[in-house]
């Protein structure tokens, strides 16, 4: 299989693109779309995110050490898209994008009501890396729009319609093609790696 290198740089996509919600310490707000974004434990739960010291974001991210990712889906797309090329520096994000901001449980920085996942969290390690900082975080919070919830309590975020990210573009999920742990199930299809069945 031919391959073509490329010089080393970030090709791990697709991605999540979430918006993120700060605060200041004296109560102004702001959304900045965020692709460098992350699990990364399980137990406790953990987030990431990196940010660019010079987004106006970044102040407030060190001001509370706190923040929300909020999860987009098709309907928020254009939203998420220009919280990430306009700064809150110039414009006000709340009153162009006309999502409604919503207090959160524990952190200042509000959540999206909009959105159908608002993920709190609290920094608990900075780490300077070159071109981003890498904001580690602990989850303190979760809240998930019940319009998804099944009567069994299962949470269905496919009928949202997220959204990834993928090269620059934004993508819809597409159709299901498996589930976890499908591939050792009894009476499951087997598929070869060469993708054909
Ligand atoms: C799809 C997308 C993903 C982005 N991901 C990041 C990111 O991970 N980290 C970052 O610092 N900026 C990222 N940006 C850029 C910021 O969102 C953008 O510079 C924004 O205007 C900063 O807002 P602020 O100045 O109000 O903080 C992304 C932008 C887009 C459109």
């Amino acid at each position: 299989m031919a391959k073509i290198s490329f010089k080393p740089g970030n090709m791990l996509y697709p991605l999540p693109v979430v918006m993120v919600t700060v605060a200041d310490l004296a109560g102004s707000t702001n959304i900045i779309t965020v692709a460098w974004a992350g699990t990364v434990c399980t137990n406790p739960p953990m987030a990431s995110i990196s940010v660019r010291p010079s987004r106006y974001s970044y102040h407030m991210l060190k001001e509370t050490g706190e923040f929300v990712i909020n999860l987009t889906t098709s309907a928020l797309t254009h939203a998420a898209d220009y919280c990430g090329v306009k700064s809150g520096r110039d414009v006000d994000k709340w009153k162009e994008t006309r999502l409604t901001p919503v207090k959160s449980d524990i952190v200042k920085a509000p959540c999206i009501a909009q959105s159908p996942v608002n993920i709190e969290c609290i920094v608990v390690q900075t780490e300077q890396l070159g071109s981003h900082d890498l904001f580690l975080a602990k989850v303190v919070a979760v809240h998930a729009d019940e319009q998804y919830m099944d009567e069994k309590g299962g949470f269905h975020l496919e009928n949202a319609n997220p959204v990834v990210y993928s090269h620059g573009g934004y993508y819809d999920l597409g159709s299901k093609v498996g589930k976890f742990g499908y591939s050792v199930q009894r009476g499951g299809h087997r598929r070869s790696t060469s993708g054909k069945a």
